[in-house]
């Protein structure tokens, strides 16, 4: 275990009284600023990163306490049940991956992170034992669970393969999975009836399948009329559009739920528009950063349910989960977004 995860201290909530705009004399307590950490440096969210932050995101009216966050957050409805979801998630790739070398202190300030920000979505990948049961610890800490929406995902060829995840995932888990996907249609035919027998079993509350490339679109449109899942997920931004011209019109019309990937395109993204100034109109749909571009650009289109924006970075992930507030491009500034990026 590294030094940070050791000192425990290094995490503590920090409060800070915010003002709520609005109303006179009362103010808001919020868990979301975190000591610095053994150097001193500043890797987690310092108080000072934190007011930094919230006063760039002008988008953001106030910022609230972890229960008011939670009721006040943007949400959109999961067509089959009506149940609201987040319109910001946490994808945990990056993080997970991470935990071997850097123990779980810093997921669980991420996840706390997402929680106090009014996020409850995080998307989840089984791989290893070893990185699967520290995944399951971190979220299991403080009852963090019970308060996610957890989807995972089946990465297994053959039926005995992909039903050992998929009940590896629920130990680790400690309760019903959220959503169970079928990762990249992989292996369709043998998982995707272990999924429905699960769903019927009470053992997923929604099950699905994913794509992440513009090539598998087709084969996930097959998928989706066949099948009707509850929720599929699928690559889309600024940048990466083609789910616009199938996939997302599709989803509305069978009511299917769209959780988004790649809306960063795994981090290239930046590095295309860095050193790049920011258009000055995009201030008109209350947007401040690139990464709030191609996220505003994503939550315009009405049938995305919740984007998923991967990040082992707290001050990133408010950043993303502030881009819910405000208001969104119209179609003709979708299209002045699209031109931009061609010349990017
Ligand atoms: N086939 C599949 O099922 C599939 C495939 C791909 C992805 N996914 C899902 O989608 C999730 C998203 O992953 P992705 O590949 O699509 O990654 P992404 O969200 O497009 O990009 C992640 C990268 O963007 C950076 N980033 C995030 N927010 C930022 C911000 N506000 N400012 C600057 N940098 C920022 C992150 O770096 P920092 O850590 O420094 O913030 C990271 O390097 C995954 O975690 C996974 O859950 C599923």
């Amino acid at each position: 275990m590294g030094k940070l995860a050791q000192d425990k201290t290094a995490f503590e909530p920090h409060p800070i009284i915010v003002a709520r705009p609005g109303v006179p004399g009362r103010a808001q307590r919020v868990r979301i600023g975190w000591k610095n950490d053994a150097q001193g440096s500043n890797t987690l969210l310092s108080r000072r990163d934190f007011l930094i932050h919230a006063a760039a995101c002008a988008a953001v009216p106030f910022l609230p306490t972890r229960a008011f966050a939670r009721s006040a957050y943007p949400t959109r409805p999961i067509p089959k049940t009506g149940e609201p979801l987040p319109v910001v998630g946490l994808g945990s790739t990056k993080a997970v991956s991470q935990l071997t070398k850097r123990g779980t202190a810093e997921f669980k300030v991420l996840l706390r992170t997402l929680l106090d920000g009014g996020g409850t979505v995080v998307d989840t990948w089984s791989r290893s034992a070893a990185l699967d049961k520290l995944t399951g610890d971190a979220l299991q800490a403080e009852g963090l669970v019970k308060d996610l929406f957890l989807a995972t995902k089946v990465d297994a060829v053959g039926a005995q393969a992909g039903r050992s995840m998929l009940e590896r995932t629920r130990r680790l888990f400690g309760k019903t999975s959220d959503l169970i996907q079928v990762i990249s249609l992989r292996d369709l035919k043998t998982q995707w009836p272990i999924l429905k027998e699960w769903k019927d079993a009470d053992k997923a509350r929604y099950i699905g399948a994913t794509v992440s490339s513009d090539p598998d679109h087709n084969a996930m449109m097959h998928f989706m009329r066949g099948e009707r899942p509850d929720f599929i997920q699928v690559n889309y931004s600024v940048v990466e559009t083609d789910a616009e011209s199938g996939v997302l019109p599709l989803a509305a019309d069978l009511g299917i739920a769209v959780l988004i990937n790649r809306p960063f395109m795994n981090g290239s993204y930046f590095s295309r528009v860095r050193g790049v100034s920011l258009p000055e109109w995009a201030a008109e749909f209350d947007c401040h950063g690139w990464a709030q571009f191609s996220l505003k650009y994503i939550l315009a289109h009405p049938a995305v349910t919740c984007v998923l924006t991967e990040t082992t970075n707290p001050k990133h992930l408010l950043e993303n989960l502030a881009t819910a507030y405000g208001r969104f491009p119209d179609t003709e500034t979708k299209r002045r977004m699209r031109e931009v990026m061609q010349f990017i």
